[in-house]
């Protein structure tokens, strides 16, 4: 037992404030400073354990407030473990943490993350996103999102809501939704599905950890594109799946029989509509000789067909999926781009013959929180709103993206300009030696969010430099300017870049 004077119990404690209030201003009782004071003590090793407090009436005469305060103070304690109250006195617990291994504890978890996470790979984002950065990849237009419609069906589906939807759902997804993701993925993906076999996740990328899960064991081989959307890459080695990046040329994923051959995959990741982040577009060849290769080995593909709703030009090839009967084909898509970032709706449509094990597997884990806004989503998508607001927004990305193209043109070869039959972005190819992840940093603190190509590639080289810029929500007027100081700053990076000069006197 260790006793300390009254005295020196005083000085550990403090005198209390009548006046102290709390950080939202509210008044703070004396009982609830002295239980801080008196735990704030503990747990800092300053009174260790087994020091006998000082006796309730004689704490409370020194610290001039009534019994009562102290008497509720250490109760309170008592409840909460701190401090021991029986025929041996009023004591402090043993609670084995003493200082220094407290404070060693406080800084390793302010400062660590798990391992996983020193790999720089690991965080998605190469750059802080700010949604409102000019000429950020992947954001849609958020003034032209018709917000006050969309308000109105949220209340609608508030009023709707029945008493029993706060207990039950459906587990895949509110039934509504899947019907109507159905229909308009019949009409304007050409993929063959019925609700039942539509999941609804939270986003794309959450669609793609399901898969990792649902088809493969860790260790499992999944094959990506290189380069590649990195929110598939974290959400593959998250499940443990060992990542074979497969070169992609002007036709999409080049996978070729060395390939299948030496890496069987389990899995293959690919955006065939509008490669992210090339814009490469898969070729119908690749495509059946894919599905074929995958079926003949049970293999699974997953089409990532993240922004095909804002086709541009070309004629639409069909969805992977929707191609060739039985295809073993997981489709996913989302509605970040098609609707607002936050919305946080993705799906993921599972041929007919997992259907029964998907509806038995999934769910054990999976726990989709968006109810409210999944039956909203479907009023929004059966009124006809969402189709008109895509017509829309199709209209107004093809201008911008030609606004963009004529700029980057100016300055550049038309063949370092990549992409632009669909989404929301294009990709311009740098020469070597322009190191396209300082022209985004310095870009950054322009207010211009681009990214980096060279850090979607698994190997970044010096010949894989170039920069992803998006142009759905910036308007038409600012992409001018915005180039500019893109072209200023790539010229500070290599004043005696011939293409560039050149280029752009030819102009
Ligand atoms: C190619 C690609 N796939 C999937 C996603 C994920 O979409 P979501 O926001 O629905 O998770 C993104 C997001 O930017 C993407 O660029």
């Amino acid at each position: 037992m260790i006793f300390f004077s009254t005295t020196k119990m005083i000085d550990i404690v403090g005198l209390l404030d009548p006046q102290a209030k709390t950080s939202t201003g509210k008044k703070l009782s004396l009982h609830r400073q002295l239980v801080e004071r008196l735990s704030n003590a503990i747990l800092s090793g300053r009174l260790p354990s087994n020091t006998v407090l000082t006796p309730s009436r004689t704490f409370a005469v020194q610290l001039g407030v009534s019994r009562n305060t102290v008497v509720l103070a250490y109760e309170q304690l008592a409840a909460e473990g701190y401090i021991i109250a029986d025929q041996h006195g009023t004591r402090v617990a043993e609670l084995r943490l003493h200082k220094s291994s407290l404070n060693q504890s406080a800084m390793l978890a302010e400062t660590k993350l798990a391992e996983r996470w020193n790999d720089d790979k690991a965080i998605i984002q190469t750059q802080p996103r700010g949604t409102t950065g000019l000429l950020a990849p992947g954001v849609p237009s958020l003034k032209d999102f018709p917000l006050a419609k969309w308000k109105r069906t949220l209340e609608r589906a508030v009023k709707l809501l029945h008493p029993f939807a706060l207990v039950t759902k459906d587990p895949l997804g509110e039934f509504s939704l899947r019907q109507a993701i159905a229909t308009h993925l019949h009409i304007a993906r050409g993929v063959q599905c019925e609700a039942e076999q539509i999941v609804i996740t939270e986003g794309a990328q959450h669609a793609l950890t399901l898969c990792a899960r649902l088809l493969a064991n860790p260790n499992d081989t999944v094959w990506v594109e290189d380069p590649c959307y990195s929110g598939a890459k974290s959400a593959f080695s998250d499940e443990q799946l060992s990542i074979i990046p497969i070169p992609v040329d002007n036709e999409g994923l080049a996978a070729t029989t060395e390939h299948w051959f030496n890496q069987r995959p389990k899995l293959i990741f690919t955006s065939p509509a509008h490669q992210y982040p090339t814009g490469a577009v898969l070729s119908v060849a690749r495509r059946l000789a894919l599905i074929e290769a995958a079926k003949n080995v049970g293999t699974w593909i997953i089409e990532d067909d993240y922004d095909g709703d804002f086709r541009h030009t070309g004629t639409p090839i069909s969805s992977m999926q929707g191609l060739a009967e039985h295809s073993p084909v997981i489709y996913i898509g989302s509605f970040s781009k098609t609707m607002f970032p936050t919305i946080r709706i993705g799906f993921m449509v599972v041929p007919k013959t997992l259907v029964s094990q998907v509806t038995r597997v999934v769910p054990q884990i999976l726990q989709v929180s968006n109810q409210l806004q999944q039956i909203a989503l479907a009023e929004f998508m059966t009124s006809g709103e969402f189709g008109r607001h895509l017509g829309r927004m199709r209209r107004i990305y093809r201008e911008r993206q030609k606004i963009l193209k004529t700029e980057l043109t100016r300055y550049f070869p038309d063949d370092w300009v990549l992409g632009g039959t669909a989404g929301m972005h294009l990709t311009l190819r740098l020469p070597s030696g322009v190191d396209d992840r300082s022209v985004a940093q310095q870009a950054l603190s322009q207010g211009i969010s681009i990214d980096p190509l060279s850090s979607f590639y698994e190997q970044p080289t010096a010949n894989n430099c170039g920069l992803v810029i998006g142009y759905g929500n910036t308007p038409r007027a600012r992409i001018p300017s915005a180039v500019g100081i893109l072209v200023e700053i790539i010229k500070r990076e290599n004043d005696s870049w011939f293409g560039l000069s050149a280029c752009a006197i030819d102009k």
